[in-house]
């Protein structure tokens, strides 16, 4: 049986961040799905079908990495999935009180599940989607932070905010 994983989030949009989770989850499990929330109450700057369109650009050149979207709850796509494990990237303690709920949370209505949490590498312990989205806005650089499929996608959805 292969051991799948499933890395889920918004990938509002995907960072190299998130790119090195996948990376470091790839080498503990056969498959890394990586599934873009479509019901996700935070307001998204990409639709869906772009976030999903930007990170399979990302993870292209990586064998066993699949990009996906799921809708309702998550404990249900890991069952239709064959998972049982929940890849969540964690990047200082912080983000542990919300982790630690949702984990609680899975594993209380799919008790076979495990969250596996995984440290970024110190380069993106303060990278977040919505960082970037903000100074990328106010015109700031953020080459070092996005891949290249993703940065282009944010300098045109900006620079066209700016026109308007
Ligand atoms: O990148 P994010 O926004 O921190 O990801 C949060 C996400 C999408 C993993 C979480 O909101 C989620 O799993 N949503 C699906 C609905 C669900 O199953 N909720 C119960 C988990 S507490």
């Amino acid at each position: 049986m292969p051991r799948i994983a499933v890395y889920p989030g918004s990938f509002d949009p995907i960072t190299n961040g998130h790119l090195d989770i996948v990376r470091r989850a790839r080498r503990l499990f056969d498959r890394v799905i990586l599934t873009v929330a479509a019901n996700s109450s935070k307001s998204s700057t990409f639709s869906v079908a772009e976030r999903v369109r930007l990170a399979k650009a990302c993870v292209a050149g990586l064998g066993g990495v699949e990009v996906d979207t799921f809708d309702g709850l998550l404990v249900d796509y890991l069952r239709r999935k064959g998972s049982r494990v929940i890849i969540r990237g964690v990047r200082a303690v912080s983000d542990m009180e919300y982790e630690f709920q949702m984990a609680s949370m899975n594993r209380a209505i799919y008790p076979e599940v495990e969250s596996v949490f995984l440290m970024p590498d110190e380069r993106y312990t303060y990278l977040s989607s919505s960082i970037i989205k903000e100074v990328a806005r106010m015109g700031a650089h953020v080459e070092d932070y996005l891949p290249v499929p993703v940065l282009a996608a944010v300098k045109r959805r900006f620079a066209r905010r700016k026109r308007k």
